[in-house]
C-alpha cells in the first residue's frame, strides 16, 4: 500500500539571496528524500514557501527604506527560481503573504481563542523613543540571562538555542539605532503553553525514531516547563489580528509562519482542483509528516507547531509531526555563515557558473546531519573530479563506450553468469537495499555512500573482466560483461536520483528507457538484450583545479574579517 508522506521543509527568511547553508540544512536533504518516496511509488506532498513576515526581512526593509514586502517579493523570487533549478522538486513553494495563508492563520489563532488555549493580557515591550515604536523579536538586542551571549535577539538566543520574550534581554539596545528602549504597556495575546506540557512530554517521550539531538533539545525545554508565549505584536505587517481594536497588530511570525505548512497543503489542494485532497496526509492518522530544517528551529516545530496542532483540536484531529529531521549547520571554509558579514557561497552565484547536481552531490557528501560540517571549495573540486567524473560518470561512459563501439550500440545478450559475475548482480539488489533503508531512515550521508559503493564495485568488477582484452579472442564472455555491466548502471541511475537527479534522467536516456526516471519506479529494470543504445556522452564535467582558488578569492573578496 502506497503511504502519504508530507515533506514539510522549513520557510526561509527573505532577507537575501539563498545561501548554501539554506540549501544542505533544509531543502536538499527534504528533496532527497520526497524524490526517494515518489520513486518507490508513496504519494508525497512536499511544500514550503518564503517566510514573508519574518524580522529579518523587515531589518534589511527598515535599512532600504521600502515596506517590507517590497523586500520580501524580491528576494521570494530569487528563492523560488533557484531552488528550482537546483532541481529541489517542490510540489508547492509559494509565500505567507497569500490570502489562503492568511485565512488559515487566523481561523487557526481564533480557533486556539475559543478552545481557551490562547488569552490575553498586558505586557511591557520595550520602546523606542526615537522611532516612536514598539520594538520586539529581532528589533532589539541583548544579553542572553541564561548563557550570557552578548548577542541574544529579542526572540531567541543563537548561542544556547533558548527562545526568549524581549524583556529577558540584559542590557537591551534598538537593533536599529542603538539606544535602550524604554518599556511600555501593550496588550497582547499569548499561547496558553502550559496547557500543553503533560501532552507533549508523553508525546515526545515516545518519539525514538528522532535524532538525539532534537529529542534531546526538546526535552531539555520540557523540563524547564513551558511558559506561555505572546503570540501577537505591535507591527504593521503581517497577518492581522482577527478581532476588534487589534488593528494595529498583527500575528506573530513564528506562530503564523509554521502555519503555512498546513496552509500550503491546502492551497495546494485547490490548484489540483481537489479542495480536500489535503486531509489525506493531514488527517489519515497512516500519514507520516517529517519536517526539515536546522537545528535553530527545533524547539518551534516540535513545542510550538505541536501545541498549536493540539490546541486546534478538532475530529478527525491533525497529525504531529512524525519526526523533525533538523540537520546541524554547514559552515563554508572552517567559518560561520554570516547573512551579515556576506560570507557565504549564494546559491545564484554558484549556478551562474556551474551545474545542479555536482553542488547536490557534494553537500549531501558532507551533510552537517549528526554534526556542524565543512564545505569547502578544494573539497568541491576534488570530489566533483574524483568521484562523481573519476568514480560515477567514468564507470557508466565505460560499459555504454565499449557497448557502442563493439556491439554496435545495441544491449548485449549476456552467455552464462560465473561468480563474479553474480557477485555484481547481487551487489546491484545489496545497494538498493542499503539505500532504501538509509534513505527512508533519514541517513542520507549513507544513501549516497550505498550509490558510490556500487559505482567502485562495478569499475573494479570491469577492471577485472577487461572486456577491452577479451573482446579481441572471446565474444560471449565480453558480451556477459557488458550485459552485467549495464544491470549496475541501470541500478545506478535508481538509487542516484534522489541525489543528483539531472545525471538520473541523462542516464536513463542513454538506456534509451521509455518516459522518466520516475515512471520506472525504485527498481533495477534490465534493458532487454538487443535493445539500441543512443551514443554515449559524458555526464559530468572535471573542473579544473583553479576553480578552487577563484572561489576563494570571490569568497574572501566580498566578505568582511571575520570577528574574533
Ligand atoms: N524563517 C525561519 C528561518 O529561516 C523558518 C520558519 S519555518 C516555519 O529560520 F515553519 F515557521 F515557517
Ligand atoms: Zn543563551
Amino acid at each position: 500500500m502506497p503511504e502519504y508522506i508530507l515533506v514539510a521543509v522549513a520557510w526561509p527568511y527573505v532577507n537575501g539571496e539563498p545561501h548554501l547553508g539554506h540549501v544542505a540544512g533544509n531543502c536538499l536533504p527534504a528533496d532527497i528524500f520526497a524524490r526517494y518516496h515518489r520513486l518507490v511509488g508513496n504519494h508525497v506532498l512536499m511544500v514550503s514557501g518564503s517566510d514573508m513576515h519574518g524580522t529579518p526581512t523587515a531589518l534589511r526593509a527598515l535599512q532600504e527604506g521600502v515596506r517590507p514586502e517590497v523586500v520580501a517579493e524580491r528576494f521570494h523570487r530569487v528563492h523560488s527560481e533557484n531552488y528550482s533549478r537546483l532541481g529541489i522538486a517542490f510540489d508547492l513553494y509559494t509565500t505567507t503573504a497569500t490570502e489562503n495563508h492568511r485565512r488559515v492563520a487566523q481561523d487557526i489563532f481564533s480557533r486556539l481563542l475559543e478552545n481557551g488555549h490562547v488569552f490575553e493580557d498586558t505586557m511591557r515591550m520595550p520602546w523606542c523613543e526615537r522611532e516612536s515604536r514598539f520594538l520586539s523579536d529581532r528589533f532589539v538586542e541583548g544579553t542572553c540571562p541564561y548563557c550570557r551571549n552578548p548577542g541574544a535577539r529579542g526572540d531567541q538566543c543563537d548561542s544556547c538555542g533558548r527562545t526568549l520574550d524581549a524583556a529577558d534581554l540584559i542590557d537591551i539596545r534598538c537593533k536599529a539605532d542603538g539606544t535602550t528602549p524604554a518599556f511600555r504597556d501593550t496588550k497582547h495575546f499569548f499561547l496558553k503553553l502550559s496547557n500543553f506540557q503533560k501532552s507533549l512530554e508523553e508525546w515526545v517521550e515516545r518519539q525514538e525514531h528522532w535524532r538525539p539531538n532534537v529529542r534531546n533539545a526538546t526535552l531539555s525545554m520540557l523540563r524547564e516547563r513551558l511558559p506561555d508565549r505572546a503570540i501577537t505584536r505591535d507591527l504593521d505587517y503581517g497577518v492581522p489580528v482577527p478581532l476588534r481594536g487589534y488593528e494595529t497588530k498583527r500575528i506573530y511570525v513564528w506562530f503564523e509562519a509554521l502555519i503555512g505548512y498546513l496552509s500550503a497543503s491546502m492551497e495546494w489542494s485547490q490548484l489540483q482542483g481537489d479542495p480536500d485532497a489535503w486531509k489525506k496526509w493531514w488527517h489519515n492518522p497512516e500519514a507520516r509528516s517529517f519536517y526539515f530544517m536546522g537545528k535553530d528551529n527545533i524547539i518551534f516545530h516540535t513545542i510550538i507547531w505541536p501545541s498549536t496542532l493540539l490546541g486546534y483540536g478538532g475530529a478527525p484531529a491533525l497529525n504531529l509531526p512524525y519526526d523533525v529531521p533538523a540537520n546541524e549547520f554547514l559552515n563554508v571554509e572552517s567559518r560561520k555563515f554570516s547573512k551579515s558579514q556576506s560570507f557565504a557561497v549564494w546559491l545564484p552565484d554558484y549556478l551562474s557558473r556551474y551545474d545542479p547536481d555536482p553542488l547536490r552531490y557534494y553537500l549531501s557528501a558532507v551533510m552537517p546531519e549528526t554534526s556542524d560540517s565543512d564545505f569547502t571549495w578544494a573539497g568541491f573540486v576534488s570530489r566533483n573530479n574524483d568521484e562523481l567524473v573519476g568514480t560515477f560518470g567514468n564507470f557508466v561512459h565505460r560499459v555504454l563506450s565499449l557497448i557502442a563501439r563493439n556491439f554496435d550500440g545495441k544491449v548485449p545478450e549476456p552467455g552464462e553468469l560465473d561468480e563474479a559475475d553474480r557477485a555484481a548482480v547481487d551487489a546491484c539488489a545489496t545497494a538498493l537495499a542499503e539505500a532504501s533503508k538509509n534513505l527512508s531512515a533519514r541517513r542520507f550521508r549513507a544513501g549516497l555512500a550505498a550509490t558510490m559503493d556500487l559505482a567502485q564495485i562495478g569499475n573494479r568488477y570491469v577492471d577485472q573482466k577487461a572486456p577491452w582484452q577479451t573482446i579481441k579472442n572471446d565474444r560471449q564472455r565480453t558480451a556477459t560483461t557488458l550485459w552485467v555491466g549495464m544491470n549496475i548502471v541501470s541500478t545506478l541511475r535508481t538509487i542516484c536520483y534522489p541525489f543528483v537527479p539531472f545525471a538520473a534522467e541523462r542516464i536513463h536516456q542513454l538506456l534509451a528507457e521509455k518516459g522518466d526516471v520516475l515512471s520506472a519506479g525504485w527498481r533495477r529494470t534490465l534493458p532487454e538484450a538487443g535493445r539500441k543504445l543512443p551514443q554515449p556522452a559524458a555526464l559530468f564535467k572535471k573542473l579544473e583545479p583553479s576553480v578552487a582558488d577563484e572561489e576563494l578569492a570571490r569568497l574572501y573578496g566580498t566578505a568582511t574579517p571575520a570577528r574574533t
